[in-house]
């Protein structure tokens, strides 16, 4: 898909949203609604450096469809990283400098922050959006309530 223009951040977020919703909408398959998301998400933010979904299977988060550099954490359990952190706690977690934060499991060197959002069905955490940035604090109050609002629409697909 052709990378869009955007004078604004909010018109951004407003066209991908109304994007997302189409393709849930469209029933195509779980994966290819993640991946489209992916790119999406990647090619219109520019901090948006690496984009994935982690999916729950068992007791464990399984990578999902994702766009950026090949990960080694393919399987994370509840207990590691901001990945398992955002599950336990059920909330979206911005780390503003991965240096500082004990629970980071590392992806690539050039990762500076990361935001992770949990994707719910009814009261269970089905999954995540997983984004990491090469920029310092690249991830504010706006990012974390677009990135909620992705969540909610594709929680349909699960
Ligand atoms: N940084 C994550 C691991 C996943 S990679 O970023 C793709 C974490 O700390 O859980």
């Amino acid at each position: 898909m052709a990378k869009l223009i955007f004078h604004k951040k909010e018109e951004a977020q407003k066209e991908i949203i109304d994007r997302i919703q189409n393709l849930v909408d469209s029933d195509k398959p779980k994966d290819l609604v993640l991946n489209e998301t992916a790119r999406l998400l990647k090619e219109n933010f520019p901090k948006y450096n690496w984009v994935g979904f982690y999916l729950m299977e068992g007791n464990e988060l399984a990578l999902g469809p994702y766009l950026g550099k090949p990960t080694p954490h393919t399987r994370i359990k509840l207990d590691s990283g901001i990945c398992g952190a955002a599950v336990r706690e059920e909330q979206t977690i911005i780390v503003p400098d991965v240096k500082y934060d004990p629970r980071y499991l590392a992806c690539s060197l050039e990762t500076k922050s990361e935001i992770v959002v949990p994707i719910r069905k009814g009261e269970k955490v089905v999954g995540e959006i997983d984004i990491d940035s090469d920029e310092l604090n690249a991830f504010d109050e706006q990012d974390k309530s677009f990135l909620e609002t992705v969540s909610e629409i594709l929680s349909d697909c699960f």
